[in-house]
């Protein structure tokens, strides 16, 4: 069967950045600066990306485009009858544990979307900050709104690479930039927006420690989607002829300054309503509502943010669903079809799971955490650590040499990515590895 492609480099891009800007920047990304405390987290969290982040992109994306085959199918083809296939299942079903508990946070989203729209937040958002915890536990709402997300989800995946995941990525995500940019404006302009401002731009380095390093890498590797087979499964629909490394580069570019006007949106307004920066995951559904609701114009910006919440978590969740049904459909020979209504089912039964931990099966915990947290905990602290070290590992070790510059440089045809190629080279081989193994063993040393 003749495999589907990106049609053009700009949707390449646009569907790249799509799966990175989800609720990583708008929900996890604020609450961690607050958390960390401000300024110093920022510019951890950037140095990270630019020198380690970005070279395993660039690593994932090798891999698939070389292969030309899905996150388990490349490890077979690239390394046939080695136990790097083991690899290629932990990057396939990553995802789908992700894509369960994340369509339920996307339900959430969809919930308060809805609530802004016919609920007036100047008189009601205060109730509303409440009413999180009262939704989030009770049975049946979040349900069906988990349902509706991850339908509409299986849709745009049902359309397929093309017509399903590019068209919607080239609508959507130049929307996305207007919507943040335009709440960014009504925050900034708010009075008193210069205390929330140097919060973000001052940075005390006596905040700086090993287990900050270590959420600002997690963060880091959240927000770009790597290390769970995302790029290596959309690098394998991209052709001989895109440029890998300013692909790479752009998309970074475009996810850390999403991530950055999304902190300047929310963190003065924090600092104007005097509310603390540091309230964890409530941060958007429980701190928010209440700000807007004191804020001018309120029920407006409460629209756009959720909106802007919703768009960019289903540009995020097409991207987990689609390293499954590629996985079925090229592995398991189903048709895209089949292959969707299977990874619907499966991620609909967790999510479902995911979303009673908050309210009947609270009680239930393993390792000291409900289900929703340890989902959380094991796939972005630890599977997604794991999968970009084994993606590093196998481009620099595994691979030929002459095969990474092959794809690192188009054969030759890109003469300006030459020069690169040994310094990035070298991060992949040695830095990357190293760092990420150092980082990776001091969360666990607390
Ligand atoms: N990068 C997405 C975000 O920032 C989340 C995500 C993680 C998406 C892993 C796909 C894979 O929200």
């Amino acid at each position: 069967m003749e495999r589907e492609n990106f049609g053009s480099k700009l949707g390449v891009l646009l569907a790249m950045a799509g799966s990175a800007v989800g609720l990583g920047n708008l929900w996890r990304f604020p609450y961690m600066v607050g958390v960390n405390g401000g300024a110093a987290f920022i510019l951890v969290y950037i140095v990270f990306t630019v020198i380690l982040c970005l070279p395993i992109f660039i690593s994932e994306f090798v891999i698939g485009r070389r292969s030309q085959s899905n996150a388990l199918g490349s490890f077979r083809k690239l390394a046939p009858g080695s136990k790097w296939s083991l690899v290629g299942i932990l990057a396939v079903l990553t995802p789908m544990i992700i894509l369960s508990y994340y369509s339920v946070v996307g339900g959430w989203s969809l919930r308060f979307f809805c609530s802004a729209c016919t609920m007036d937040f100047t008189k009601d958002g205060t109730d509303l900050a409440g009413m999180f915890g009262l939704f989030a536990s009770s049975v049946w709402g979040p349900i069906i709104f988990h349902t509706i997300f991850l339908g509409i989800t299986a849709a745009i995946i049902l359309a397929g690479v093309q017509k399903g995941i590019e068209r919607f990525s080239k609508v959507m995500m130049p929307l996305l930039f207007i919507l943040i940019i335009l709440m960014a404006a009504r925050t900034l302009t708010l009075p008193g927006a210069k205390e929330g401002l140097q919060w973000i731009l001052k940075p005390n380095f006596s905040k700086v420690s090993l287990s900050m390093c270590a959420a600002a890498l997690g963060q880091a590797f959240f927000s770009l989607s790597i290390g769970y087979g995302i790029i290596l499964t959309y690098g394998s629909y991209v052709g001989k002829d895109v440029n890998i490394v300013s692909s790479a580069a752009k998309t970074t570019g475009m996810d850390m300054l999403f991530s950055l006007i999304a902190c300047c949106a929310i963190m003065p307004a924090v600092f104007i309503f005097n509310v603390s920066p540091n309230a964890g995951p409530g941060l958007v559904f429980q701190t928010l509502p209440f700000i807007f609701s004191k804020m001018p114009l309120g029920n407006f910006v409460a629209v756009i943010f959720f909106a802007t919440l919703v768009v960019a978590a289903l540009t995020s969740a097409i991207s987990l669903f689609e390293v499954g049904v590629a996985w079925l459909v090229e592995e398991r020979k189903l048709s895209r079809k089949w292959a969707t209504l299977w990874v619907f089912f499966f991620t609909w039964v967790v999510g479902i799971i995911c979303s009673l931990s908050f309210g009947p099966l609270n009680g239930i915990k393993l390792f000291k955490m409900e289900i929703f947290s340890l989902l959380d905990y094991l796939s972005s602290n630890i599977l997604m650590i794991l999968g970009g070290l084994f993606f590093v590992v196998f481009v620099g070790w595994k691979m030929k040499k002459a095969d990474v510059r092959e794809e690192f440089t188009n054969s030759g045809a890109l003469k300006g990515n030459n020069w690169l190629f040994a310094p990035v080279y070298f991060i992949i081989k040695w830095v990357a590895p190293i760092a990420v193994i150092l980082i990776f063993i001091s969360n666990f040393i607390k």
